[in-house]
């Protein structure tokens, strides 16, 4: 693996390994176990868009693994004022170890990854938001085990998350319903691909309209916000064509007796979910918040830790 830009490139072997690592450097944090596995390394930070758990996990799991961890706002590098890209990856690969980016365009965070010389790491575009998804199957499997026997039903806007689900579910063979209003799919290539991946994995894969047959029998029920970072103006517009598509009692008790529910935060009470569903105790999106923290580190170990 040398970058991590969608969960659509890695390999099932890659995906097992990324929770083998999370597992163990999880339990050295849980034990107060030193280790300095990337001693000497920095990673760039590049954010075009806001964060609080990005940011402040990474920045925390490069200073935990003995790296320097460098906030790049794109307010104050030269890419915010038109540098291109092509030149920004060129230079920064003269000085760091590697990149972790937040922006708009998937295809700029595949051209740092083109034209550079170190792992490049998405750390969310419009399209994707793989750390946050590879993040949450983590969560899932140690809390119900082996992922593949489990249904996960994803209710909202066909969006970066719902995107990422697509892939990490069809690759690992875990059922997944998405129920998204019509207008609001998720993204057609990522879709069509899906649909190959569980060909090979055997993932039950369905698109719905309709969330309480999404959530039917669901193992775990996600949602995320319904106005996403850069929709802004279009605010007013969501909550109406959004608002029969809340995660709230009346649709849980459609969901198995012990789901649990996830949401990769920020959330917004009383838009997609209720107080009672995200502050109640099927809500594990604490435990989601802190995984992000030992599954970003074991990205970086793979990509970083042999790269020169
Ligand atoms: N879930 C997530 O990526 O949160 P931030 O936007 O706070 O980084
Ligand atoms: N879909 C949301 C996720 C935030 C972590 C957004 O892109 O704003």
């Amino acid at each position: 693996m040398k970058h991590l830009l969608s969960i659509n490139d890695m390999t099932i072997d890659e995906i097992n390994q990324v929770f083998d690592w999370s597992e163990k450097l999880k339990k050295y944090v849980k034990e107060g176990t030193e280790h300095h596995l990337l001693k000497g390394k920095t990673l760039g930070m590049i954010f075009s868009k806001s964060s609080t758990r990005t940011r402040v996990s990474f920045e925390t799991g490069m200073f935990q693994l003995g790296g320097h961890p460098l906030f790049l706002s794109s307010h104050d590098i030269q890419i915010g004022r038109g540098e291109s890209v092509y030149d920004t990856a060129k230079v920064l690969s003269r000085y760091i170890d590697g990149i972790m980016i937040r922006t708009f365009k998937q295809s700029d965070v595949e051209q740092l990854a083109e034209y550079g010389t170190i792992p490049v790491i998405n750390g969310l575009t419009d399209l994707l938001h793989p750390c946050q998804i590879l993040t949450d199957l983590f969560t899932v499997m140690e809390h119900k085990g082996d992922l593949r026997n489990l249904k996960l039903a994803y209710v909202g806007d066909g969006n970066n998350i719902a995107n990422s689900l697509l892939y990490g579910c069809s690759k690992i063979g875990m059922s997944l319903s998405i129920a998204t209003p019509k207008g609001y799919e998720c993204d057609e290539t990522v879709i069509k691909n899906s649909l190959e991946n569980a060909k090979k994995s055997g993932a039950m894969i369905e698109l719905l309209n309709d969330p309480v047959k999404a959530v039917e029998k669901a193992d775990v029920v996600y949602t995320d916000t319904w106005v996403s970072m850069g929709q802004e103006d279009e605010k007013a517009k969501r909550i109406e064509f959004f608002k029969d598509y809340q995660v709230n009692e009346e649709l849980w008790v459609h969901a198995q007796k012990d789901a649990m529910f996830l949401h990769c935060l920020p959330a917004y009470r009383g838009y997609e979910v209720t107080r009672e569903i995200i502050d109640g105790p099927m809500s594990y999106v604490f435990d989601q918040a802190e995984n992000r923290l030992h599954v970003q580190k074991a990205i970086m170990v793979m990509l970083m830790k042999d790269a020169n």
